[in-house]
């Protein structure tokens, strides 16, 4: 297969058979020309949620304290006991981590809840401010393990997350 990429050295990653994934699931697309480290990435989102949810509770107060002081406008979206809500979330991050070699079910179980999102009152341009708020509160209790790798490790998965759940991905 002729090399689409602007730089032929990944199409060695992507041609290789023994490869499982080639491409991640929460990447760039190789459309825009750009290729991810792929299971390099998906190790190290897994190594680095464990620093999280093992500080499950502290993250989800953080993520939604530091959304609400962002975005005061959201906070009638949710309900007043956000106890139910924090356990979802962390469900879900937790599904993710441990879905991220499942391209399909992942983009599909994210399309789905972006189509909730919708019900919700959600619009696509407070989802940056989540996206900050979630990265914030991870680095707030991940201590040591966070670093600017890491960061941007999450910044590519979470936004495209986003991606997904508003069907632009
Ligand atoms: C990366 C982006 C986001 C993720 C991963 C995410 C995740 C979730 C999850 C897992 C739930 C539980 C309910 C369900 O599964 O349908 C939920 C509910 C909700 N989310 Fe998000 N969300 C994101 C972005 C946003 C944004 C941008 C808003 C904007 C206001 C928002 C507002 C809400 C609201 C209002 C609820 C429902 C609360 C309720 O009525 O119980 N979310 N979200």
């Amino acid at each position: 297969m002729a090399c689409a990429l602007p730089d032929p050295q990944n199409c060695i990653i992507l041609d290789d058979p023994t490869m499982k994934i080639s491409i991640h699931p929460l990447g760039p697309d190789l459309h825009l020309g750009r290729v991810t480290l792929d299971r390099d990435l998906a190790t190290r989102l897994r190594t680095s949620f464990q620093a999280i949810a093992a500080h499950a509770d502290a993250f989800t107060d953080s993520f939604y304290n530091r959304l609400f002081v962002a975005a005061p406008a959201v906070r009638p979206l949710f309900p007043a006991d956000m106890r139910a809500q924090k356990q979802k979330l962390l469900a879900m991050l937790v599904w993710v981590v441990e879905n991220l070699e499942q391209s399909e079910d992942l983009k599909a179980r994210l399309r789905e809840l972006g189509q909730r999102h919708e019900g919700y009152g959600a619009k696509a341009a407070q989802y940056p401010v989540v996206t900050k708020a979630l990265l914030a509160a991870m680095s707030d209790v991940a201590g040591a393990t966070w670093n600017a790798d890491t960061e941007a490790d999450w910044r590519t998965a979470l936004e495209r997350i986003a991606d997904v759940m508003l069907g632009r991905a």
